[in-house]
């Protein structure tokens, strides 16, 4: 079977890059990368994708006309690789809401919180300052209003004593690492699907959970 073809939008580090790198190389995943784009030269992650052999393109937001020419460009690219869906993987633009409408259903981010809470940026230091207990990581879909998208997949990660931004924004990083392509897999297999601005899952696996928590130990898998 045709696996789908993702293109994967980074701005940095691109450590999420990676696990979509790692779980697509395994020739049994349904999904495989068409094209990685950084809009930022030199990014760590474009490095990890030349290494991967995987075709990779900077666009840079500002050389590109403004928003409208830096969009456009994006598309193109996308359009050419033949992209089915977008991952943004550490992508730090705001998209335009055209944009976002023309992929509507058809591209998905990570963001480091246990969604709706703490939207945006810093999310760790509020979890911090708010004091909750339990915090995580979510893959949505993108929709024009910012970490706002019908919610694919959700990681729990318990907020210990003594923790730290840094020492908190790492447990949760190691959880998205895993999150990411576990939701990648079931939108390409269709497990997963937007029904009414939701996303529901076939309860079809061996283990029939809609949950990850990569923090219990058990390891458990979609
Ligand atoms: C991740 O924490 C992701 O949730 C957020 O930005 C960070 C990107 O890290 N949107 P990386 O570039 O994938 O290493």
């Amino acid at each position: 079977m045709a696996r789908l073809k993702l293109g994967i939008l980074i701005s940095g580090r691109g450590s999420n890059l990676q696990s979509l790198i790692d779980a697509t190389a395994n020739v049994d995943y349904p999904a495989e990368i068409a094209l990685v784009i950084s809009n930022v030269a030199g990014a760590q992650g474009l490095i990890r994708a030349r290494t991967a052999g995987l075709p990779h393109a900077t666009i840079e937001h500002r050389r590109n006309g403004g928003r409208a020419g830096f969009e456009a460009a994006l598309q193109a690219a996308l359009e050419a690789a033949g992209v089915e869906l977008v991952c943004l993987a550490g992508f730090m633009r705001l998209l335009s809401e055209p944009f976002v409408t023309r992929w509507a259903g058809r591209m998905i981010n990570v963001h480091p919180s246990l969604l709706p809470a703490f939207k945006g940026l810093k999310a760790h230091e509020r979890v911090l300052e708010a004091g909750v207990k339990m915090t995580g990581c979510t893959v949505h879909f993108v929709v024009p209003e910012m970490d706002s998208g019908p919610i694919v997949a959700q990681a729990a990660v318990p907020v210990l004593a003594g923790d730290n931004a840094d020492r908190l924004a790492a447990r949760v990083l190691a959880a998205e690492h895993r999150l990411y392509p576990v939701a990648v897999r079931l939108l390409a297999d269709g497990r997963a699907r937007l029904v009414g601005g939701r996303v529901e899952i076939d309860e079809a696996g061996p283990s029939g959970l809609a949950l990850l928590n990569p923090s219990d130990g058990a390891g458990l898998m979609l």
